[in-house]
């Protein structure tokens, strides 16, 4: 190992992350192939790429149920929009609340604001940054309509202590399964052990079609509010034209052909990407187990995570860094990183901190809110984000690009922590 190797790409060594690593963003990091190219051309040449009157949605709705193992999924335009079924097939009051985690995309409560109704923060567990139950418990009051647990990363929220909490409450637990495709919690698929399961098929996740969305419900009567929801309640079954009397305030959410037809050609390879994801990062968690202060994932026992992103923990007393900086030398490195996840957790934003809502009004927090949107809401997460750095997973990493990574953050690590580099 020469002198240049062994110093931080940060100050001018060379780079441990060699390869063009496969990323989302591109063919090498996506599973497209000559099915997504059939089945594409097909709706094309069908001549019709809407779903009302196409063929392709409606077969990824019933395809996906199957596979996942639900009696209903209804497509819709994204995943964000996939939340909104969800609580608009509650048909929920304005200043009804719905608990979630504050550390997610922003498309976990968007709709619920919509919606004219209120997020309510809980805080989470800081090994896997999910929902706390016990604050999650705490959270509840009169006005509760359900708990949307998100499986950050692809990690199983602890979803007996959940499912318990919502059924002792009367409540609805939503899975956000947009990063956790086919991940399991105690031998179950998560996604079908809450109410009501939201899956994202924008670019970044397990599998896509650019954009679009599912929501998943055994429930029959969330389904047929969610199919409604998501076509203007324009209930088209009713007659061969299609009543034109809209049943309720709904949107247009609708997936279209062309995004069907890629997403039905996706669905069969969701099995192996998450195998594949899975071996990978199980490869470089062992391959970095000796660096000091820093770990992988923390897995909550009997679940097994689907990796959407593989989530490195970095103690800053016994790593002799903090993860930012730690984060910002495994950038310079090649690796593909982002310092922290998030910067702040979800409530430090404007819309919330500053009530950026509707015109001025601050609606619909300072009408109904209880919380107050600042630092210290939700101390753990607060703490969790300051000490983890999430690199972006790809399962079509080889073993190539896993030692490399491991040798990127051995390498920031030895630094760091002041001991000499492995000959
Ligand atoms: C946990 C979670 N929920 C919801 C969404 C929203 O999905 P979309 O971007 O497709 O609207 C995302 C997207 O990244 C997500 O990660």
């Amino acid at each position: 190992m020469t002198e240049r190797d062994r110093k931080l790409a940060l100050f001018g060594g060379d780079k441990a992350v060699r390869d063009e690593l496969p990323h989302f963003l591109n063919a090498a990091g996506r599973t497209f192939g000559a099915e997504e190219e059939r089945l594409l051309l097909e709706a094309l040449r069908s001549g019709c790429l809407s779903r009302n009157g196409g063929t392709f949605v409606h077969r990824l709705e019933s395809e996906f149920a199957a596979r996942l193992g639900t009696r209903h999924a209804v497509a819709c335009s994204s995943g964000s929009a996939a939340v909104h079924l969800a609580v608009a097939a509650l048909d929920p009051e304005p200043g009804d609340e719905f608990i979630v985690p504050p550390i997610t995309d922003l498309g976990t409560m968007l709709p619920v604001i919509w919606n004219n109704c209120l997020p309510v923060f809980a805080d989470v567990d800081r090994r896997t940054l999910t929902l706390d139950p016990d604050d999650v418990r705490r959270k509840i009051g009169p006005r509760t309509r359900a708990i949307i647990a998100v499986h950050l990363a692809g990690q199983p929220c602890d979803l007996d202590a959940l499912a318990a909490i919502a059924r002792e409450h009367g409540i609805v637990l939503i899975e956000d399964c947009a990063q956790a495709y086919w991940a399991e919690h105690r031998g179950r698929r998560v996604g079908t052990i809450g109410d009501i399961a939201c899956f994202s098929l924008q670019q970044s996740k397990h599998i896509t079609c650019g954009e679009g969305g599912i929501m998943a419900t055994d429930n029959e009567e969330y389904a047929r509010r969610a199919v409604l929801f998501a076509d203007k309640a324009w209930p088209r079954e009713s007659s061969a034209l299609g009543s034109s009397r809209f049943l309720f305030l709904a949107q247009n959410y609708r997936l279209s052909e062309l995004q069907g037809a890629v997403a039905v050609a996706q669905l069969p390879k969701i099995e192996s990407v998450v195998e594949r994801r899975r071996q990978a990062a199980e490869k470089l968690t062992a391959r970095i187990s000796r660096a000091r202060g820093v770990s992988g994932p923390y897995t909550l026992p009997g679940t097994r995570p689907a990796y959407w992103l593989y989530m490195l923990h970095v103690d800053a007393k016994r790593a002799g860094v903090d993860a930012e900086h730690f984060g910002n030398a495994l950038v310079a490195e090649g690796v593909p990183a982002w310092v922290r996840y998030l910067v702040d957790p979800l409530y430090c934003s404007p819309i919330f901190a500053e009530q950026k809502t509707y015109g001025t009004s601050g609606f619909p927090f300072r009408e109904w809110g209880r919380q107050k949107f600042a630092k210290g809401l939700c101390p753990n997460a607060e703490k969790a984000l300051s000490g983890v750095i999430a690199i972006h997973w790809n399962e079509n990493y080889n073993d190539m690009h896993i030692e490399q990574i491991a040798a990127a953050i051995l390498k920031v690590a030895r630094h760091f922590a002041g001991e000499p580099a492995a000959a």
